[in-house]
């Protein structure tokens, strides 16, 4: 038999090409050292995969050339992807924030995949190991645990290094390397950060505590739910603004957002004189919490015997809280990898090495990171799409 195109990894990004190439009358083969395909896919959105968003844009995503995505999410958009869920009569439901998710299961995503994949007579050989990749007479040669594959194109769509225990690898930019290619210094993103001794021995107490916050870094500003956990901080606003963090770097909470705390706790001192700080703040916040952010400002008593500058020292605690996290849990627990292969190494329309004619780059691979919510699929849909149509 031979082949097309080989894709090496068979998560969303790699099916999704193999489907559409297939479409096109490719002969293509998907290599994969996992026992199952589209892994990732299954454990995602809590089983339920959060499989687009509604509101896709270039804005969604981090790069080191912000306008490389642009041309791809254009090609295969959310409304494509939509679409191809509804033929497969997959049932979802919008969760927040323009978030799609199934209703039923993830598994649900992943065997549509397969089905597309299966109808063009895509071979998917899974619990394959890669030993080599090299450039052949005519396209590339891949040596593998079950023999020697040659195709004119090459397709490396094995991900980041998020998640080692899964299978993830840093195959992609050993490959990137071998030909030439820059890689932007990998990194755990959508993560959730962990704290210094000090500062967790003051809020360890907190764990499993959860507000809706605005949580910044610089000008990057997110509003979603923060969780205290019991090595630091996580929920969706911090995994969030954890993509944008570097090491040192500080960032700033608000637990009362659009609520200017200092001014209502003056009020209540007005109007309630006899009320407890605590229980002034925890008509706001969780009573737990209420207690930690007392304790941390140095705080009792009741509200007519605290100064203006004691109640500014608990509204700062609660308006503008500047943490600086002593780090992140890493790759082990990270929903993706930040970095990667270079885009200025890929042709924006088609994914291919503008240097090395017939090698792409797709998914998570690359130097392309979406926030959460659904775009990071979306990003394995579009950029599937645009290698698929090429290859
Ligand atoms: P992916 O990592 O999915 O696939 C790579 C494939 O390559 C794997 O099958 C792997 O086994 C294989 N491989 C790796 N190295 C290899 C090697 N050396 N040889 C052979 N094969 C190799 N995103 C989103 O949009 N919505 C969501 O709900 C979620 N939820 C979510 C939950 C959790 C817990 C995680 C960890 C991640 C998410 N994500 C997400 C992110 C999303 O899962 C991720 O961005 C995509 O799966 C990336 O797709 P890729 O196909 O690029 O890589």
């Amino acid at each position: 038999m031979t082949y097309d195109a080989i894709i090496i990894g068979a998560g969303g990004a790699g099916l999704f090409c193999a489907m559409v190439a297939a479409k096109r009358g490719r002969r293509v083969l998907v290599l994969d050292h996992a026992k199952k395909p589209g892994e990732k896919i299954r454990i995602s959105g809590g089983g339920r995969c959060n499989f687009t968003n509604l509101h896709t844009s270039s804005a969604n995503f981090l790069s080191d050339n912000p306008r490389f995505c642009i041309s791809a999410l254009k090609r295969f958009t959310q409304h494509d992807f939509i679409a191809l869920v509804k033929r497969h009569n997959i049932a979802w439901h919008e969760k927040t924030l323009g978030q799609l998710f199934c209703d039923g299961s993830s598994q649900q995503i992943i065997d549509m995949l397969l089905t597309e994949c299966a109808k063009g007579g895509v071979r998917v050989e899974l619990q394959t190991e890669v030993r080599h990749v090299a450039k052949a007479a005519e396209g590339f040669s891949v040596e593998t645990s079950k023999g020697r594959f040659e195709a004119p194109s090459l397709v490396v769509a094995t991900g980041g290094k998020s998640i080692p225990k899964m299978g993830a690898t840093g195959f992609a930019y050993e490959v990137a390397r071998q030909f030439g290619l820059n890689i932007v210094p990998p990194r755990p993103a959508l993560v959730p950060f962990t704290f210094a001794p000090e500062l967790l021995a003051m809020t360890s107490g907190l764990a499993g505590v959860a507000v809706d916050a605005v949580v910044s870094h610089g000008k990057t500003r997110f509003a979603e739910a923060l969780l205290f956990t019991h090595r630091g901080i996580s929920g969706p606003a911090i995994l969030q603004i954890s993509s944008y963090w570097r090491d040192g770097d500080e960032i700033e909470i608000d637990m009362v957002p659009g609520r200017d705390m200092l001014a209502e706790l003056k009020l209540l001192r007005k109007e309630t004189p006899k009320q407890e700080i605590v229980t002034a703040l925890a008509r706001l916040l969780p009573r737990r919490l209420a207690e930690n952010i007392a304790a941390r400002a140095g705080v009792e008593g009741r509200l007519a015997d605290l100064a203006d500058k004691r109640l500014a020292a608990v509204a700062a605690l609660v308006n503008h809280w500047r943490v600086k996290p002593q780090g992140t849990e890493g790759f082990r627990t990270a929903e993706v990898t930040a970095g990667g292969v270079d885009t200025r190494c890929l042709s924006s329309q088609t994914m291919e090495a503008r240097d090395v004619p017939g090698l792409y780059f797709i998914g998570e691979a690359v130097d392309v990171t979406g926030h959460l919510g659904g775009f990071n699929f979306q990003w394995a849909w579009s950029s599937g799409f645009a290698a698929g149509s090429a290859i």
